[in-house]
């Protein structure tokens, strides 16, 4: 209810609106209106009350709550459950808990501060409170095992357009899961899956996006940068939750009702990794060559020095 108060708030902003409008619009006492409007006062938004006039939003604060995302989500969301914490270890693991707890799909872990959060391949991501946006989101799809890492494509793809529809900013992608701004890490995407031989069960996808940090630790500084450091602006990080968790869903319901090929234009539009001479870093080799592009499922095409084509599954990529 609090977010429905803080939505019609924002579709009127350059008016007032009275209470009892309010009460009217959102069927409940004044009472009740007033106590929502001090609690979102609480949590730092700037509402103005002018007697015979009603209450005017007038700023917005870098507020990450539940009401703040869920204001901004379209109508017919498919994240209906979005639980925030203060401070998680991580919220994958977070959401692997609520997923063995059987949460619905569609659940969202949101944290304004990790003390354990991880990236890919056992390392840690760095996650400090107030500043980033560190979530989870708990998907159930009717894929096959070999086409699920195809999700971390569409989220990258969620990630990007989210970004630059809340901010103006444009991000690259750099396969299969970083996002990058000039040239340094924004973002990453870690995807985990709970499966059987023949079925996935569950689709932990996280998200990590360094948004108003203006420091980093020694040992990514030189690699990772956040939205503010590039422009020196703050940016709302529930305003950007919300717009890729709204860009996600249409990606992903055309993904599952069409497939990834479908999809690939959009990708490959924003890929810095395409056409260029890279390294890919597996496990058992490294190879280097040109990244011809990704085919219809995901797979990275590399091919090397000796006119050989590898089809890349997973690896780390350098420029
Ligand atoms: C990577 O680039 O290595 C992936 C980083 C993924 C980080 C996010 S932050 C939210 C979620 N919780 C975690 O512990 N990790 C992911």
């Amino acid at each position: 209810m609090k977010g429905k108060v803080l939505q019609l708030l924002r579709d009127h902003r350059d008016d007032f609106l009275s209470g009892e409008r309010i009460s009217e619009e959102l069927s409940c006492s004044r009472t009740m209106v007033w106590k929502y409007i001090d609690s979102l006062r609480k949590e730092g938004y700037e509402i103005l009350a002018v007697s015979n006039k009603g209450y005017q939003l007038k700023g917005e604060s870098d507020v990450v709550s539940v009401h703040a995302i869920e204001s901004r989500l379209i109508r017919d969301s498919m994240f209906q459950h979005i639980n925030y914490e203060e401070s998680a270890v991580s919220t994958q693991i977070s959401a692997h808990k609520l997923d063995a707890e059987g949460a619905l799909a569609g659940t969202v872990v949101v944290a304004n501060e990790q003390t354990g959060g991880r990236g890919r391949l056992g390392r840690s991501w760095y996650s400090p409170p107030d500043t980033g946006i560190w979530m989870s989101m708990i998907l159930r799809p009717e894929v096959e095992l070999r086409e699920a890492p195809q999700i971390t494509l569409v989220t990258a793809i969620a990630v990007v357009r989210g970004i630059e529809k809340a901010t103006d900013i444009e991000v690259d992608i750099k396969w299969p899961n970083d996002l990058l701004l000039c040239g340094k890490k924004i973002a990453g995407i870690l995807t985990e899956m709970q499966a059987d031989p023949d079925r996935v069960n569950s689709v932990i996808v996280g998200i990590g996006i360094n948004v108003n940090q203006t420091s980093f630790p020694e040992d990514v500084k030189g690699v990772a940068t956040s939205l503010s450091a590039m422009t020196g602006k703050i940016y709302h990080r529930a305003a950007i939750i919300a717009e890729i968790l709204n860009e996600f869903q249409w990606l992903y319901d055309t993904y599952l009702t069409k497939g990834f090929s479908f999809l690939k234009p959009l990708w490959e539009a924003r890929a810095v990794t395409i056409g260029k001479k890279i390294i890919a870093r597996t496990p058992k080799e490294s190879i280097e060559g040109i990244a011809e592009g990704i085919d219809e499922e995901g797979v990275l095409l590399l091919r090397d020095n000796n006119n050989k084509l590898h089809r890349i599954y997973s690896a780390d990529i350098d420029l």
